[in-house]
């Protein structure tokens, strides 16, 4: 059975002080930097609830595009946020999502979505909402593995251990194009770095949680690792910096 997480209009949150998880670790880099996929794997070997933040912008990049709203409008972009009914469960190997009662998980993975998600990403009021709703998810829990672009510097400053992952832009673009075609579509890689390289830009510039290491984030060059070697090099940090605190 999944593990529904949150079901809500986002103007439903109760914004009240949280007892938080007792172990989290943040995973933060840019976009193909290898992050949701070592997040996960590094979740299921510490037993620990795993959590896309990604996903969310996404999702209500979807649900504004769906109510085919002005993108760069944040008036109307906080409206959808109040007013359609997102669900977020966590399954074994991604979170899933439901926006109005639909299973919209592939859809939100789309590339005019990828695209779209820079409004929701630069408007202050909507991250302040998501960041509040991921220290919700992080008060329930035990132990959490929470990966996106501000985990480190904004939602959780005072995680346990903070990644920053990063990678060369070409082996990125492979790394999503690879991803992509695993799903039925297909894209030149040129094309693929372009997008990849403006979405850093995007998310390196806003002004609000943008994409930078924490000053004490542990940074890991993925660009010649293999997933595993990731996850063993995360795990291995884990467990000097767990005996250091102990
Ligand atoms: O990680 P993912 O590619 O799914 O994220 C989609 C977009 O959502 C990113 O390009 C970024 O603009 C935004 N995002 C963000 N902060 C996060 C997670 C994602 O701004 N914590």
């Amino acid at each position: 059975m999944d593990e529904v997480f949150c079901q809500f209009p986002f103007n439903r949150l109760l914004f009240t002080k949280f007892k938080m998880a007792d172990l989290i670790i943040t995973i933060d880099g840019p976009a193909g930097s290898g992050k949701s996929t070592a997040a996960r794997l590094l979740a299921r070997q510490l037993g620990a609830s795993f959590l896309d933040t990604g996903a969310m912008y996404r999702a209500v990049t979807l649900a504004a595009m769906q109510a085919g709203v002005d993108m760069s409008d944040e008036d109307k972009l906080l409206g959808i946020m109040e007013t359609s009914e997102f669900q977020f469960s966590i399954t074994d190997d991604m979170m899933a999502v439901c926006i109005n009662g639909t299973d919209v998980t592939g859809q939100i993975r789309s590339p005019q979505v990828t695209a779209n998600a820079r409004y929701i990403a630069s408007c202050p009021k909507a991250r302040e909402k998501l960041v509040e709703m991921q220290r919700q998810f992080a008060a329930g829990r035990q132990k959490i593995v929470t990966e996106g672009r501000d985990q480190g510097t904004v939602a959780f400053k005072d995680a346990d251990i903070k990644f920053y992952l990063m990678a060369d832009p070409t082996e990125r673009a492979r790394r999503r194009q690879a991803e992509l075609r695993a799903r039925g579509g297909d894209q030149s890689l040129e094309k693929i770095r372009k997008a990849i390289e403006d979405r850093d830009k995007s998310d390196q510039n806003r002004t609000v949680g943008p994409l930078r290491p924490a000053e004490d984030a542990v940074i890991i060059d993925t660009t010649d690792l293999s997933i595993d070697g990731v996850v063993e090099k995360l795990l291995s940090c884990v467990k000097e910096k767990c005996f250091e605190k102990n």
